[in-house]
């Protein structure tokens, strides 16, 4: 594996700012970074690098350019990068953050169809999030109409969603020892990025400085770690091989039936790494796409009327909402994909690398150079949208009322690398969302309006907001 490029600019490498010595440009990544590098884009080009600390990233900006990368150069774009973090945290295994070779296809190929194969009764699989839809409702009718932060119910009711899958049980709402792994995993997910954990992959020596948010993130990872390792061994008890209940059994059937292979890449530790990968990826994400959906249905009441009433149309009787009222409901599609679009649930997509020498729009890009694609301004592209700025879900309906899918619309990247749990994402949010609705009125504590500045991280999330959930009739 070839190094990251410690050099300033090789030939032929895309311009970019001038950095500044030894920091190079991370400094100006402290506030909205994937605003920051839209806006460079602006003056040095959709392509452009920047220097992370002698670190040399290329950025890549907007649709086209994006498309061009990841699709239509998909091979070369697909590694991740070796930075010193991510190697001292899953040691570039696991599935996520694995290197792009054998033992990621083999990961993620595992991951892809023990998914597809617990949630391939769609019809069971569709009862057990509708449960989850229903103890989710139930808890927030708790709070009684009165102000709440919904983040640790909206996180919860998630998460359980993914835990069925991996471990075939869901964890109930008080598990303190879930939410607090959970929590921590989540500051991780913001810790990756800030400027502490930028300087460490610049310079891996200050491990040794005993204070800074570094020494936060490794103590965190750790406790995931062993609470991981724990979990694991308590689903795989009582496991009869080759009759896999969850995700967990399947690994360690495969891992067992590989034994001999030397060029098995199973292992315990790899397993603990992709159970951890996919219970957060999973989680931070759908998460924070319905906590953002609830924030802007109590901003826009015309909008959440809109939603009410195609809800009230759709789903009569009171019954629970199904999948298959999914495409009867163009309105609450167009919602959800407006939230996934102008809040940007992952603004810089997940650090990538190139595996191979690449050429893109007459630019010289070495294998092994960090690439960041910035999603954020794939959604804000003037060529595609019109005023992207402002939050309209009816961009995404034709003038008949019909959804209508638009092209420039990434939140879960794309090629080789792209989001493995989209299908069961966009089931989630559904579900989760309508029921959500059906059942109650969104509005924020008299005389409050929280903000919508996002707290940022590796995902933007909403800052902690309460809300009051008000019982609605719905009309028959
Ligand atoms: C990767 C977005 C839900 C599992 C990604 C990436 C994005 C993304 C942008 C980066 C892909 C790249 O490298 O270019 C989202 C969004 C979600 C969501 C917006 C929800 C609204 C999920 C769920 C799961 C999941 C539910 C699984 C339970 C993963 C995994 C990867 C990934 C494992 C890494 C894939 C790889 O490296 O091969 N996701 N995701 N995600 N996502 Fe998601």
């Amino acid at each position: 594996v070839r190094q990251l490029s410690k050099q300033r600019r090789p030939p032929g490498f895309p311009p970019g700012p001038s950095p500044i010595p030894v920091i190079g440009n991370i400094m100006s990544l402290a506030t909205e970074p994937h605003v920051f590098l839209k806006k460079q884009s602006e003056i040095h080009g959709k392509i452009f690098s920047i220097d992370l600390g002698g670190i040399m990233t290329v950025v890549l900006n907007g649709y086209d350019c994006i498309r061009e990368c990841l699709y239509h150069q998909g091979e070369v774009f697909t590694d991740r990068p070796s930075l010193p973090l991510f190697q001292k945290m899953t040691k570039m295994g696991g599935l996520l953050n694995c290197k792009y070779s054998k033992a990621w296809v083999d990961h993620r190929k595992l991951a892809c169809n023990s998914f597809r194969y617990f949630s391939s009764s769609q019809r069971m699989f569709e009862k057990k999030i509708s449960e989850e839809c229903m103890f989710f409702v139930d808890a927030i009718d708790e709070h009684k109409g009165k102000p709440f932060n919904p983040k640790h119910l909206v996180t919860n009711a998630v998460s359980n969603i993914t835990n069925l899958i991996i471990f075939g049980q869901r964890f109930t709402y008080d598990d303190r020892n879930f939410q607090h792994m959970i929590e921590l995993f989540s500051e991780n997910v913001e810790l990756a990025v800030s400027g502490w954990a930028l300087l460490y992959n610049a310079f891996p020596w200050i491990e040794y400085v005993p204070f800074g948010k570094h020494q936060k993130l490794f103590h965190n990872a750790a406790e995931v770690y062993d609470f991981l390792q724990q979990a694991i061994k308590t689903f795989s008890h009582g496991r009869v091989p080759h009759i896999p209940r969850h995700y967990v059994d399947v690994y360690l059937d495969e891992m067992e039936l590989k034994t001999k292979d030397p060029r098995s890449c199973y292992s315990h530790e790899n397993l603990i790494y992709s159970v951890g990968e996919l219970i957060i990826a999973g989680t931070e994400t759908t998460t924070n796409t319905l906590r953002w959906a609830m924030l802007y249905m109590a901003l826009y009441p015309n909008i959440q009327e809109r939603v009410h009433q195609e809800i009230d149309r759709v789903i009569t009787n009171g019954r629970a909402p199904t999948l298959q009222d999914k495409h009867k409901m163009p309105y609450v599609e167009a919602v959800l994909h407006e939230v996934l679009r102008f809040c940007n649930i992952v603004p810089l997509g997940i650090f990538r690398a190139t595996s191979q020498d690449a050429k893109v729009n007459g630019y010289t890009i070495p294998k092994g150079t960090m690439v960041i694609t910035n999603l954020y301004s794939v959604h804000f592209d003037e060529k595609y949208w019109n005023d992207p700025s402002v939050f309209s879900p009816q961009r995404f309906l034709d003038s008949n009322g019909n959804f209508v899918r638009r092209e420039a619309f990434l939140p879960f990247s794309l090629g080789r690398r792209q989001c493995l749990g989209e299908q069961l994402a966009r089931m989630e949010m559904f579900l989760f969302f309508t029921t959500l609705l059906q059942r109650f009125h969104l509005q924020f504590p008299p005389g409050t309006v929280p903000t919508v500045t996002p707290k940022l991280g590796m995902t933007l999330q909403p800052k902690p907001y309460s809300i009051c959930a008000v019982r609605r009739q719905q009309k028959l």
